[in-house]
């Protein structure tokens, strides 16, 4: 019998960002891992979003600023878009949901819009950011994004499990954190590239 794993899509690229400004950030940690775990074929890069203004009605008008029109094109030519939340009060942190809000204009045709997404995020409390996960999600329905659904990865207790240089050190994590990127990256296969002969694909 076979015993290796099956293929993996290839030629896939990633856009991740963490949405959190902390040097140390464990959430910055965790798609740092992702980059180092990810299968052949799924390449993942990141950008920060430091230099994201707040989002301003106004602003816009007058004239889309210069490190919000870099994101969205970097995540255009991505095929995929990987988002790292951690949980403020029970939610996304203002800076993440502000970056989100940039990226989901225009309202329709803007660079979420069909695009395959999946969700991770970390928290030294226990439960994982289960709750700044779904409401992302949530978000993600009107922006048209096409979220993968599962598993989900929540990673609570966060101080146990990554080393001083932020380093993901626990195995069971690890091990987690490279099914949940096989599977994304048969997930931008489905979402992509529909079977031949079905005309259209999601709306
Ligand atoms: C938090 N933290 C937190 N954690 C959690 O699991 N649920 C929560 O609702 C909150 N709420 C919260 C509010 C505010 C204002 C702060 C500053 C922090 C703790 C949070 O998970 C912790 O600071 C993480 O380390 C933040 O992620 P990064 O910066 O390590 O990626």
């Amino acid at each position: 019998m076979d015993a290796s794993p099956p293929p993996t899509p290839h030629g896939f690229t990633v856009l991740g960002i963490a949405g959190s400004l902390r040097r140390a950030s464990y959430n910055r940690a965790l798609l740092r891992a992702a980059q180092e775990l990810a299968p052949p074929g799924l390449r993942i890069t990141t950008r920060e979003i430091d230099d994201i203004p707040f989002f301003n009605a106004d602003v816009e008008e007058a004239g889309v600023p210069t490190p919000v029109t870099a994101l969205r094109a970097a995540v255009q030519e991505a095929d995929a878009f990987l988002v790292v939340t951690p949980e403020y009060n029970h939610g996304v942190p203002g800076v993440l949901k502000n970056t989100v809000d940039w990226l989901s204009r225009p309202a329709r045709g803007g660079v979420l819009d069909r695009k395959p997404a999946a969700i991770m995020g970390a928290t030294p409390g226990l439960v994982g950011t289960a709750r700044a996960q779904s409401q992302l999600r949530q978000a993600f329905l009107f922006t048209n994004t096409y979220a993968m659904m599962q598993p989900e990865v929540l990673v609570g207790r966060a101080r146990e499990k990554f080393d001083a240089a932020g380093r993901l050190t626990d195995e069971p994590t690890r091990a987690f954190l490279v099914k949940f990127l096989q599977a994304f990256a048969a997930w931008i296969g489905l979402v992509t590239r529909p079977p031949a002969g079905v005309a259209g694909g999601p709306p």
